[in-house]
């Protein structure tokens, strides 16, 4: 190949790379929506900037307060590598070998394609770095020692991408991901037990001890106690804008969901999620509050 020939092979690969990173981070921006990230790592009642970090999230171990994932070098995670960024998304492990605590819910997006936990990581890499410092977490032992989250995961955690049901179609292949993986409705609309991890066979059947103490809805199709009689179209309708068919607007943190997140998502993707959720098993269970 002649000098010139060289040069010109040589643009047009990185032309290509170059469309292809443009590509990955025009997908991380509506992943990142889909996932609910915005809405955890933005402090926005303290007027923090987006992605950095500082918003408390209370638990009954403690409160937590959500890192800054702007690529600042040193009060971001400006010097993570992908393997990094896999490593805590998929299996809750800092770059240092110690583990997150489950409020970060990992234990949702360990179902996350790679490729789209890494078209994420191109999203958040293209903003611009924030210098804020992290909080430290105000969680009283034994609740704050890293180490019994070994112990957790153990006995709780599932690591693995979410696979594809071949007797299904792909829409609703589609639908149980995104519920699954990226819009993680499972760590809202799910008991928990004593140690806070979801109980699998309560899932989406709602909780009187949400985040926030919020009630949360029993989205499983019961008849009675929850979503049953809704149609597809109403199921899509509150995740648009909050609507419900009765005229009623969800409050809370679906509120938070929905403004940062699900309000974003394509009505393909809205209706593959609807779809989905007609098809999890029915569980009976009236969310009320115990009168005192
Ligand atoms: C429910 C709130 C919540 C959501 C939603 C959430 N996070 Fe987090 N995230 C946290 C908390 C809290 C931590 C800190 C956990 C710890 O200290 O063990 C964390 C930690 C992290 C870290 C580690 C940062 C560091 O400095 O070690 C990264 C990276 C991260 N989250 C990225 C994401 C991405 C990407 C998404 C969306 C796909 C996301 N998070 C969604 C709450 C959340
Ligand atoms: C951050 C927590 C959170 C996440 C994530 C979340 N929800 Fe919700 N959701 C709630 C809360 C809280 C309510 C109850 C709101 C109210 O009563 O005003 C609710 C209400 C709803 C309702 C209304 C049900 C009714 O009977 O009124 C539907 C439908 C719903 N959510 C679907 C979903 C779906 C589907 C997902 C995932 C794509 C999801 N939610 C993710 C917290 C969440």
């Amino acid at each position: 190949m002649n000098r010139f020939a060289g040069g010109m092979a040589f643009l047009l690969v990185a032309a290509w790379c170059g469309t292809a990173a443009a590509d990955a981070v025009s997908r991380g921006a509506y992943l990142i929506r889909a996932a609910g990230c915005i809405g955890c790592h933005t402090d926005a009642k303290g007027g923090g900037p987006a992605l950095a970090g500082g918003r408390a999230l209370k638990t009954p171990f403690g409160i937590f307060y959500s890192p800054n994932i702007t690529p600042h070098p040193k009060m971001g995670i400006g010097a993570w590598s992908d393997a990094n960024f896999l490593a805590a998304l998929g299996h809750g492990i800092r770059p240092d070998g110690s583990n997150y605590f489950p409020v970060f819910p990992y234990p949702s997006y360990t179902a996350m394609q790679s490729e789209d936990a890494l078209a994420i990581k191109a999203y958040l890499f293209a903003q611009a770095p924030v210098a804020r410092r992290n909080k430290a977490h105000d969680v009283p032992p034994p609740f704050s020692w890293r180490w019994t989250i070994r112990v957790w995961k153990w006995l709780f955690f599932k690591p693995g991408p979410w696979r594809d049901q071949a007797d299904q179609d792909a829409r609703w292949n589609r639908g149980a991901y995104l519920v699954h993986a990226l819009a993680h409705c499972g760590e809202c609309h799910t008991a928990r037990n004593f140690l806070g991890a979801m109980k699998s066979s309560r899932f989406l059947a709602g909780t009187v001890d949400g985040p926030e103490g919020d009630l949360v809805a029993n989205i499983t199709p019961h008849q009675q106690t929850g979503i049953g009689d809704w149609s597809a179209a109403d199921i899509v309708q509150v995740m648009r804008d909050g609507t419900k068919p009765d005229y009623d607007n969800v409050q809370g943190s679906m509120e938070d969901a929905i403004r940062d997140g699900l309000a974003y998502l394509t009505d393909d993707d809205l209706n593959a999620i609807a779809q989905y959720l007609r098809t999890v098993p029915a569980i009976e269970n009236r969310v009320q509050r115990q009168p005192e």
